[in-house]
């Protein structure tokens, strides 16, 4: 038996220990990008579909009778907004990237990751028959090495479109027109911090290329429960892949379809997002990461990574600003590279620029008594 007891130890001596502490403060740390999971109208939308009858739980796996008609219209308008052959909805992002790595890659296959992917990504590949390897973050000749060395394989190719943890994003034309010379490479994008605000009506930021070319060589996953403020995965593929996933994905098949309610106001929120509201949602984001980016750098995204290096350090800063009225979290390893302990400034649209100028006076008040 592992001794809980000691490591658990260890993680609270390195402050690296992790509890669960409720929302307290002015968000500066969901990922509610645009405000979507607190809007009035996806409230009604729910309220009215449970008092007119809907049924709670699905009941089952979408093969059995957990595949209902909210499920059905949700895929079925996904594939008109991400201009995509064929979509399939998982309950979360982290189980649709598990599901895509778990099934797609075999045995001889290859996959080629950004160093900086998501957990969800790695423990996909992990569990996976396929072998793995690294390229330097955003390095397109340490990939393109890689490709050529790996050209008898399949191989599939991880990146992120926003990065998470640093909020900058993926040389994405330049990574799509290397595999696109790769017969055998496919390009997977996880779209889950540019779904809703990045690209055409926030259709992420593969959209463009995707509107050219198709999806003969891009697979993108767009998560639900960020911008879009409700929960899910939304893999957008050609029809070949998502059927062959509904056939083959274990995850997939042996677990109960997501709650109709979840696929509803998912369909319900990316119709939002395509209209005026969504785009005044966005306009107003934007000019916030503007502000942001001259008070604290970053790379004028939405996420705004606040670097202090020492774990300690970023514990004990982010404690100062909650108890300033600011709910800022500490991001440690191993969710973020050694050394490089952080507060992740996530921007909405439900703040503004008085907020973040007074968050940025708290925060130098404290970096510098600390
Ligand atoms: C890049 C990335 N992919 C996938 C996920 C998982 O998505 P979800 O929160 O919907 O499970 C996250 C969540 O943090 C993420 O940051």
């Amino acid at each position: 038996m592992n001794d809980f007891k000691i490591i658990l130890k260890d993680l609270k001596e390195q402050s690296r220990y992790r509890s669960l502490n409720l929302p307290n403060g002015i968000d500066l740390t969901s990922n509610d990008y645009l405000g979507m999971a607190v809007h009035p109208l996806l409230r009604e939308y729910a309220i009215n579909a449970l008092e007119n009858g809907m049924d709670i739980g699905a009941a089952g796996s979408r093969l059995l009778r957990g595949h209902t008609d909210y499920h059905a219209e949700l895929e079925e308008f996904a594939c008109t907004y991400f201009s995509a052959p064929k979509t399939l909805f998982l309950a979360n992002g982290f189980i649709a990237n598990y599901a895509l790595f778990t099934t797609l890659p075999s045995r001889h296959d290859v996959i080629l990751y950004d160093a900086l992917i998501h957990a969800s990504v790695r423990d996909g590949m992990r569990a996976s028959d396929a072998r793995s390897f690294k390229f330097l973050h955003n390095d397109i000749d340490a990939l393109e090495k890689l490709l050529n060395l790996h050209k008898d394989s399949n191989i599939w190719v991880a990146i992120e479109s926003v990065y998470s943890m640093d909020g900058d994003s993926a040389p994405i034309m330049q990574i799509y027109n290397l595999i696109k010379r790769h017969d055998n490479a496919m390009l997977i994008i996880d779209e889950a911090h540019a779904t809703g605000i990045y690209g055409q009506s926030g259709k992420g930021l593969a959209y463009d290329i995707i509107q050219t070319n198709g999806y003969d060589k891009i697979i993108t996953l767009h998560t639900c429960g960020k911008a879009v403020g409700v929960a899910g995965g939304l893999i957008c593929a050609s029809a070949e892949i998502i059927d062959y996933m509904i056939n083959k994905s274990r995850p997939f098949i042996y677990s109960t379809a997501p709650m109709p309610l979840q696929a509803l106001l998912v369909r319900k929120s990316l119709e939002i997002l395509a209209c005026d509201d969504g785009a005044q949602r966005r306009d107003k984001l934007l000019s916030l990461c503007i502000r942001a980016k001259e008070l604290f750098g970053g790379a004028g995204s939405q996420i705004v990574p606040i670097i202090l290096g020492e774990d300690e350090k970023a514990v004990r800063v982010a404690g100062a600003l909650q108890e300033a009225g600011y709910d800022i979290r500490a991001v440690r390893p191993p969710t973020v590279p050694q050394g490089s302990s952080r507060l992740r400034l996530s921007l909405s649209s439900n703040l503004d620029e008085y907020i973040l100028q007074g968050f940025a006076d708290t925060l130098i008040l404290n970096s510098v008594k600390i």
